[in-house]
């Protein structure tokens, strides 16, 4: 038995070396095969049994393919990377989240802005879906049609090279969406599925009847309730239900077919070698399929994922995953990888729940609520990375537990409730001018749209002109990004928001957006805003230059390296939030007020850390001697321990 197992490696490494010119290249190729072959082979028997070895031979051969077109520049990428692992857990990472058409025309043009970027301090550059979607309504672009053909209005693919390239050259990676659970039904797979052809139906979930819909349906959510109810959607061609969790015309794909892994390994080889450095991995949690369950989540979603992050780091080690899951935390962490799939699935992954709590605080004022969340939530592996943010392209849907709503004396669902009356604007005394997103009457979930500067306020202020509001409202945007920068992670910025824009209506007169209220923060960039944006005289320069000030101060602490995790401490004062981060290096305390009155923090609670203190924000040194510091509404510091000269 053992000679010939032994046997059987040596022989198709040897055929492996064949298949290079280069001896150098198939001695990597086959170093990192033999450390993560085995891993990949391991993910794909647990998933697809005994079809594995199959797939695991046709796999080999087509990530020599990928090596072979994996360009001289990324190759030297890989190495780089492999020489940094933690490269996106550096401090001053920082993301900048944008619509090609809506931020610069084109793919080209995105290149002519990079001065901007680089202006702002951007290290990352999420381009929001840019693959051809299908025509008329496409989800934002989350309906793709073909994932090797970029949107014909943006450029081609040889632009989405070229930009690559030129981003790197900046310092600057670049981030696409990849659509793992569900393609347009005008996707070449679903229009052959629905032509009757087996190997493409194999591909999707399709029902004669309704006996396994109605299965599963008892135990689904529904994702979009208002505009595609049900999880299932009859197909006139195919005469068959099809699994659609999202819009009608998002075919959900079947990954318990081996086919359809094999066309994803390909789609990612193929843009990571057009210099995808991070692929967000849109709706993971729904891939994989459970009856009796919610469908998300599934330990087989992070076994897939394991398999496919085995394939990138022998094809393309320079590339990282971030896991577009919003689940419960409890969930969440899964995707960065525990147990036995530790430091082996995602990089990064949203922490929808800082976000959440930071809107929720400041509707409440109170961060009990927040200190809750943040006790409870799972550590983190050391080797990954959260992306915080203030606001994206969704709808913010209230992710309160009841049980953390419990432990700060709240109801879950009334303060659920409230949150969505507060930021639809009809909250007594509310700032805010948001609009309600999908509402479920079967759950009462109200989701709320709205750029942050609206929802904080400035859109209110600004009607009525009321310049001590409109301070506030800029205070208050700039308070929530100050506790996304300094979390630690990759604080990622949704453009605009540098500029404090606000809700941009005019999607309800265009028929392709009407109906879904989220394209209501989905602005067109207003350059003539940006060119102000040194002008502390205009509300965009107020942002503007509040913000920079913040990702300056950033690049200077060395303690929001993402290795160390953010710590919340309970804080003596109701209004503010106490956040510690104890790195080697020394610590770190972050302080928000979430009020619009000054507040009082005593200086007990930071003598045990330090003895004087240097605000990294404004510069201003603190000797800590009162018995306590004010700090103004909204008000915000990033304490570090004094250095004394000699
Ligand atoms: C993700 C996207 C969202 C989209 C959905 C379906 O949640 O962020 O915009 O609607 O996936 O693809």
């Amino acid at each position: 038995m053992m000679p010939e197992d032994a046997q059987l490696p040596a022989t198709q490494s040897a055929r492996l070396r064949l298949a290079f010119d280069d001896d150098r290249d198939a001695e990597t190729f086959l170093l990192r095969l033999d450390r993560y072959g085995p891993e990949l082979l391991e993910s794909l028997g647990a998933v697809y049994g005994e079809a594995a070895p199959d797939l695991y031979e046709r796999l080999t051969d087509a990530l020599v393919l990928g090596t072979h077109e994996r360009p001289a520049d990324l190759k030297r990428l890989d190495e780089a990377r492999l020489l940094r692992p933690d490269w996106l857990q550096q401090e001053g990472m920082l993301g900048y989240v944008a619509y090609t058409e809506r931020f610069a025309g084109t793919l080209k043009g995105v290149a002519r802005h990079l001065p901007y970027l680089k202006g702002l301090g951007v290290t990352y550059l999420h381009l929001m879906p840019l693959l051809l979607p299908r025509e008329g309504e496409n989800d934002g672009g989350y309906a793709v049609q073909d994932f090797r053909t970029v949107r014909p209005d943006l450029g081609s693919m040889q632009d989405l090279s070229d930009l690559g390239r030129e981003l790197r050259g900046q310092g600057l990676s670049l981030c696409l969406d990849l659509v793992l659970n569900h393609v347009a039904q005008e996707h070449d797979w679903a229009v052959r599925a629905q032509a009757g052809e087996a190997k493409y139906q194999a591909y999707f979930h399709m029902n004669p009847d309704r006996e396994q819909p109605d299965a599963y349906e008892r135990t689904l959510p529904e994702v979009f309730p208002e505009f595609a109810p049900g999880n299932f959607t009859w197909n006139e061609a195919s005469q068959r239900w099809v699994w659609t969790t999202f819009n009608t015309y998002q075919w959900d794909l079947n990954w318990a077919n081996p086919d359809v892994f094999l066309e994803f390994v390909e789609i990612l080889m193929y843009l990571a070698n057009r210099g995808v450095e991070i692929f967000r991995l849109d709706a993971i949690a729904f891939i994989w399929k459970r009856m009796g369950t919610d469908s998300q989540n599934q330990p087989e979603v992070h076994i897939l994922t394991r398999a496919l992050r085995s394939v990138l780091r022998i094809v393309a080690p320079a590339v990282a995953f971030k896991a577009e899951a919003i689940v419960a935390p409890g969930d969440l962490i899964s995707y960065l990888g525990r147990g036995a799939h530790h430091g082996k699935l995602s990089d990064l992954a949203y922490h929808n729940s800082v976000m959440v709590q930071l809107w929720s605080t400041l509707a409440s004022r109170d961060v009990r609520l927040f200190e809750a969340a943040l006790l409870n939530f799972p550590p983190k592996p050391t080797s990954a990375t959260w992306g915080v943010y203030v606001r994206c392209h969704d709808d913010i849907g209230w992710a309160i537990s009841d049980e953390d709503a419990a432990q700060s004396g709240l109801s879950g669902p009334a303060h659920r409730r409230f949150l969505s009356d507060f930021y639809a604007g009809e909250y007594p005394g509310s700032f805010a001018s948001g609009l309600v997103f999908q509402h479920n009457p079967r759950t009462g979930d109200r989701r709320i749209s709205g750029s942050a500067a609206s929802l904080a306020g400035l859109e209110r202020a600004q009607a009525l002109g009321d310049e001590a509001a409109k301070t506030l409202a800029l205070e208050r945007l700039l308070l929530l990004h100050a506790v996304t920068l300094g979390f630690g992670g990759v604080a990622l910025l949704y453009m605009g928001d540098e500029l404090a824009t606000l809700n941009d209506y005019s999607f309800e007169g265009d028929p392709v957006h009407a109906s879904d209220n989220r394209w209501v923060h989905r602005p067109v960039m207003n350059w003539e805003r940006a060119a102000e944006r040194y002008d502390p005289a205009t509300t965009a320069g107020r942002m503007y230059g509040g913000l920079r000030g913040l990702i300056g101060a950033r690049k200077r602490l060395p303690h929001l390296h993402a290795s160390v995790e953010a710590e919340v401490f309970h804080s003596p004062n109701s209004a503010v939030l106490f956040l510690a981060r104890r790195h080697p290096v020394g610590t770190l305390l972050g302080l928000y007020n979430f009020s619009e009155q000054p507040q009082e923090f005593p200086v007990s609670a930071l003598t045990p850390h330090f003895e004087r203190a240097t605000d990294v924000i404004s510069g201003a040194t603190m000797p800590l001697v009162e018995k306590a510091i004010i700090l103004a509404p909204y008000g915000r510091l990033w304490l570090t321990e004094e250095k004394r000269s000699g």
